[in-house]
């Protein structure tokens, strides 16, 4: 049978600094994504989500344990390559809280910049940052300067950014921070579109419960664990 697996952690351990202050974030965290699935991951302020988030995309070194992604094995209480960034740049999209256009950039040079930079040609990284565009109903802004376009414009520009180097992978932190409840929710519906359409897994961290009925899955982090929780679960018994 395919392995549908997209993100592997096993007895992850994030500490920071030493000593005294030494701060234990996670400790023994194991989990699993799926392709194909939209996983929201809960927990209170400070209890190390977006650590989690950076360590599997290879952008925060872990202290050990170990991640896979996709098929390869790329942490084992070490880097097992020396090319994280390029890891990064192949298979993972990150999204923010804010959007982190490029100011001073259009929005298709924005989208292709990534692509480009990764050796695709200059036409296609812009026919295909078009037909995102189109996907995501801002075709027309193409040109435009990302000052000039809406708090909810803007978050789906840059989520057509992230998607732009076909990631297997879609790491967003709190993308409908800044949005309304309609924006909030077209953003996450369309993230579980992108996990269907493009089999990608997407884990998306929020505090707004109101999203978790359109999600997969729930992922918490609890006893700087990870438990996977079912979203009917949650409206039970309001593990929030
Ligand atoms: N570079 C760092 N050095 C020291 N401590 C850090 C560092 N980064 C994060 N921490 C600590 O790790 C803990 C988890 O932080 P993290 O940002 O992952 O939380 P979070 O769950 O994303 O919170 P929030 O919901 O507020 O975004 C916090 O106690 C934070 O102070
Ligand atoms: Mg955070």
């Amino acid at each position: 049978m395919e392995n549908r697996q997209a993100i592997k952690a096993e007895n992850l351990v994030k500490t920071f600094g030493k000593g005294d202050s030494m701060v234990e974030v996670i400790n023994g965290a194991s989990f699993q994504v799926n392709k194909g699935e939209l996983v929201a991951l809960i927990a209170p302020s400070g209890a190390g989500k977006t650590t989690l988030l950076m360590m599997i995309g290879c952008v925060l070194e872990p202290t050990s344990g170990s991640i896979w992604l996709g098929d390869e094995k790329v942490y084992e209480n070490r880097w097992l390559t020396k090319e994280t960034r390029k890891i990064r740049r192949e298979k993972i999209g990150f999204i923010f809280q804010a959007h982190y256009l490029i100011p001073f950039l259009t929005i298709l040079d924005n989208i292709t910049l990534v692509p480009q930079t990764n050796g695709i040609s200059k036409e296609e990284s812009e026919k295909n940052a078009i037909a995102l565009l189109r996907y995501f109903d801002i075709e027309d802004k193409a040109k435009s300067m990302p000052s000039s376009l809406s708090g909810g414009q803007n978050q789906r520009a840059a989520i057509a950014r992230a998607l732009a180097n076909r990631p297997q992978i879609i790491l967003a932190d709190e993308p409908t921070a800044a949005l309304d409840i309609k924006r909030s929710v077209d953003v996450v519906k369309m993230l579980k579109k992108i996990a269907v359409d493009q089999d990608v897994a997407v884990i998306m961290v929020t505090h707004d419960e109101a999203m978790l009925p359109l999600c997969d899955r729930i992922l918490k982090i609890e006893d700087k664990k990870v438990v996977s929780h079912s979203v009917s679960e949650n409206k039970e018994t309001g593990i929030l």
